[in-house]
């Protein structure tokens, strides 16, 4: 079945979807907590790590085509996974968040999901021995440190989320979904 047949370039414009799901989660942080500087700042830094990402796929995507490796064949079960990923939903977490621990706790789970497993994988094939691969792992191995700057458990909980009318417009066109 054509449907099985997975190539790298399908894996690599699903992993793009999911990172800017990713991204746009943590921008939708920055929103609820623009009124806590440091807790801002955290998110506005988590964002930026997933832009740094999605420009890493970017730069695999055009080493991928010009080296006419867009058609090889992956393994059906990575595409898969990946595009579990890529359906992931920042409204649905959104939805979830009162209070700055529980935007830790989505963060959390939002880093457990592997997106970032998929892309190193991706890096070491389509960069092996690079520096590019180099660069891309030590920034894959920081990308978590800004959450370390939310201390602790009390004063995140005492921290409110300020929900702006975009995201309440955007969580509910996902509930009628
Ligand atoms: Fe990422």
């Amino acid at each position: 079945m054509a449907e099985r047949e997975a190539t790298l370039g399908q894996l690599i414009d699903t992993l793009i979807t999911s990172e800017q799901a990713t991204e746009r989660f943590y921008m939708g942080l920055v929103e609820l907590f623009l009124h806590e500087p440091i807790a801002a700042e955290v998110w506005w830094d988590m964002a930026a790590g997933e832009a740094s990402h999605i420009w890493l796929v970017e730069k695999a995507r055009e080493a991928v085509m010009a080296a006419g490796l867009w058609d090889e064949p992956v393994d059906a079960a990575l595409l898969d996974q990946a595009r579990r990923l890529a359906s992931f939903s920042p409204e649905r977490l959104w939805a979830r968040i009162q209070n700055l621990e529980d935007a830790y706790q989505a963060a959390h789970e939002v880093e457990g999901m592997e997106f970032d497993a998929l892309l190193e994988p991706i890096m070491i094939d389509v960069f092996p021995g690079d520096i590019r691969n180099r660069l891309a792992r030590s920034q894959l191995d920081s990308h978590q440190d800004p959450l370390k700057r939310l201390k602790t458990t009390e004063w995140r909980r005492s921290i409110e989320a300020r929900i702006p009318e975009e995201v309440t417009m955007a969580i509910s066109k996902e509930k009628i979904k």
